[in-house]
């Protein structure tokens, strides 16, 4: 088998758009490592990075050769750790690029890791984490746009917010 990917993230939580970057990256590559990124300085967020890493886990279930796993460093020592060749990245919009390319620079300079970017599907150029956390603590229709076992565990954690 080819050595895998890595798709790092934030994931907080796991959306369709990253599902449908990690479809996209299987198809091209084979194998995935996706994996959690957080700050181990300022630990934050909706979820933790070990329930991220299980809501991915289930989320991605029926998928073989992927792997998920959480990391406090930088996302250049993930890829080196996963073994992967590259290091994937979705692009939504014009903004994405202006930011992941800065990384993907970055990330060449200080290790020679390379970036491949993946447009996204249309259907979710406007989805992210931080919306869909903030529509679902306010009780908004979020379910189309993220797994399943991500919107139990929302409808769980805001059960009862008003
Ligand atoms: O899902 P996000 O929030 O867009 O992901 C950003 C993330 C986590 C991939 C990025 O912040 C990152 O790579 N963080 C790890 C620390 C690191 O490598 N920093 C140097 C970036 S050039």
């Amino acid at each position: 088998m080819n050595p895998p990917v890595l798709i790092p993230g934030s994931f907080d939580p796991i959306h369709l758009g990253h599902v449908d970057v990690v479809d996209q990256a299987l198809e091209l590559f084979g194998a995935v490592v996706v994996a959690v990124l957080y700050n181990r300085e300022k630990p934050s967020g909706l979820f933790t990075p070990d329930e991220r890493v299980a809501l991915i886990e289930a989320s991605l279930a029926d998928r073989p050769n992927v792997t998920v796993r959480a990391s406090g460093g930088l996302a250049v020592d993930a890829a080196t750790e996963a073994g992967a060749r590259f290091v994937v990245k979705g692009l939504r919009t014009g903004a994405d690029f202006e930011i992941e390319q800065q990384m993907a620079l970055m990330n060449h300079s200080v290790a020679g890791v390379r970036t491949v970017f993946l447009p996204c599907r249309p259907e979710y150029a406007f989805v992210s984490s931080r919306f869909i956390r903030e529509i679902a603590a306010h009780q908004g229709r979020i379910a189309h746009l993220v797994p399943e076992p991500v919107a139990q565990a929302l409808a769980g954690r805001f059960e009862g917010s008003p």
